[in-house]
């Protein structure tokens, strides 16, 4: 008997990791993408739900698109378009796709689904955290009806990517993300610092991306921009961040090292807001409610993506 696979609902701000990541879920034979909730962030919500709209017809699925928050929580935030394009996919101008996002609001789609596959669904969180914080907010009980919540964010030792303590995602909304961390008694953390010792060679990406997929194609025109931009500022390897969240998620036997720690979110503080703290030392007294991704089997990792941009079924 072939085995169920596993519902994942992915919240996420599409962005072009974002959709890399998206691209290796829907190419995961042993989970089905029960719906995308889709967040601000990389770029304003508008963009990002089409973005996502658009990569589900590239690639031929019809999986639900919830749109979420156009704002964070609390205070504005800046976006990461100097990085994914203004419109969070290169501006390579693509037609839109026909099909349009489902009315329910991302939040209470998450919650929905939480109760349709209670103690299995896996929610995997690669963009600002603020549809996860409002649907705690709606209901506390939430993740008791999860059975895994990994989250491409923080960073671990303050080595930030949008500010010099902060990474973008919590950064964005750090009210949402304190939330989150709070309100989780286990996230699995794939943080930016994880995703700098992560990267691959832009010679490799160029060599997959020439597969002869309809996927490869896509992606290899939305990323253009950016993996410029990275080559430009970051040197031979490239670094997609929820790619690598996306991996832990699929193949968490891939992980190679991991560190439980208790982490707070600083949502104050002139230099610091958005830093993501670990109580490496447990002084706090507080309970680990962090796996840290430490170290991550590298060839597993860039087999994945390779085989995510040659994909041609759904
Ligand atoms: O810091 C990297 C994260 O911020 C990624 O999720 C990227 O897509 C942006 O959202
Ligand atoms: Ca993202």
């Amino acid at each position: 008997m072939t085995e169920a696979r596993i519902p994942l609902l992915i919240d996420t701000d599409p962005g072009v990791d974002d959709a890399l990541a998206l691209l290796m879920a829907f190419n995961d034979m042993h989970h089905a993408v029960v719906g995308l909730t889709i967040a601000a962030g990389n770029v304003g919500l508008e963009h990002t739900v089409a973005n996502a709209l658009k990569l589900c017809e590239v690639c031929g699925v019809d999986v639900p698109v919830y749109a979420g928050a156009e704002a964070p929580l609390v205070f504005p935030a800046r976006d990461a378009a100097y990085v994914h394009g203004r419109d969070g996919f290169g501006d390579t101008g693509y037609a839109k796709a026909s099909r349009r996002a489902d009315a329910e609001h991302a939040a209470l789609a998450i919650l929905r689904l939480s109760h349709e596959h209670a103690g299995k669904l896996v929610l995997v969180a690669l963009g600002p955290l603020t549809n996860l914080a409002l649907a705690l907010k709606l209901d506390p009980t939430l993740p008791s009806r999860l059975a895994r919540c990994v989250v491409m964010g923080a960073s671990v030792t303050a080595h930030g990517n949008i500010t010099p303590a902060a990474e973008f995602n919590i950064a964005f909304d750090p009210e949402a993300a304190h939330i989150v961390f709070s309100a989780f008694p286990r996230i699995e953390l794939a943080d930016w610092e994880a995703v700098l010792a992560h990267g691959f060679l832009h010679d490799d990406a160029e060599r997959w991306l020439a597969a002869d997929s309809p996927r490869a194609r896509f992606y290899a025109g939305i990323s253009a921009h950016t993996r410029a931009w990275a080559k430009a500022g970051r040197g031979a390897r490239w670094h997609a961040a929820d790619a690598l969240a996306m991996a832990l998620a699929l193949q968490p036997e891939g992980a190679l090292e991991l560190l439980e720690r208790p982490l707070a979110v600083e949502t104050a503080g002139q230099f610091a807001r958005g830093a993501t703290i670990v109580d490496w030392n447990r002084q706090t007294g507080a309970a680990d409610n962090v796996v840290i991704l430490m170290r991550y089997d590298q060839q597993r990792f860039e087999r994945m993506i390779e085989a995510a941009l040659a994909a041609t079924v759904a």
